[in-house]
């Protein structure tokens, strides 16, 4: 079965923050801040990880996309841009847990590529948590380099 990628539509969000769901367990931040502090203003982890599916692509809808097979959404890539810097991210990205490996994620990384060099944008960046071996490999593999390790601190007021 072939997989189509195409552009973003407001009635993707749900079953791309499903997919979110699912995927995400002990690679979130906001999970690990969770363990650490306890659910933050009555909302778990994830809640915000939802709705951060939900920011990006209100902030940037044009940059989303998601991979369909059969009529079925089963991965979706999400952007942020900053125009005057020139600069786009890749923000949230996930497959279907059975429908990994078959290079869904890397089709979807080169698509969002392709559409910021369309926008003009010079650089790309992306991140993940320095545990998640499969992300740091597919960043790698498609021309990301490593430029430096991010520490996140966190403190409860
Ligand atoms: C990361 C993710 C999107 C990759 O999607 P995918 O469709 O399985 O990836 P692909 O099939 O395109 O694989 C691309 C590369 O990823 C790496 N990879 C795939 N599965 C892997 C695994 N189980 N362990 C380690 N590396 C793996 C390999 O380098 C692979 O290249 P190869 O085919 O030459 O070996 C998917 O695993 C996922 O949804 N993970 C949970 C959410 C997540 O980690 N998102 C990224 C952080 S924002």
């Amino acid at each position: 079965m072939s997989i189509t990628i195409r552009p973003y539509q407001p009635a993707d969000l749900p079953v791309m923050q499903t997919i979110t769901l699912a995927s995400f367990p002990g690679i979130s931040l906001d999970q690990t801040i969770e363990e650490k502090f306890g659910e933050q203003n009555g909302h778990d982890w994830r809640w915000r990880k939802a709705r951060h599916i939900e920011l990006e692509t209100t902030a940037n809808p044009a940059g989303a996309f998601v991979a369909e097979e059969a009529g079925r959404v089963i991965a979706y890539v999400t952007t942020t841009l900053d125009r005057m810097a020139g600069s786009g991210r890749i923000a949230n990205l996930a497959v279907v847990a059975e429908l990994r490996g078959r290079g869904v994620g890397r089709q979807l990384i080169q698509h969002a590529l392709v559409w910021f060099r369309a926008q003009g944008l010079s650089y790309a960046l992306i991140e993940s948590m320095s545990h998640n071996e499969v992300g740091r490999g597919l960043y790698t593999s498609v021309g990301f380099q490593e430029i430096g390790q991010l520490v996140h601190y966190a403190m409860k007021l």
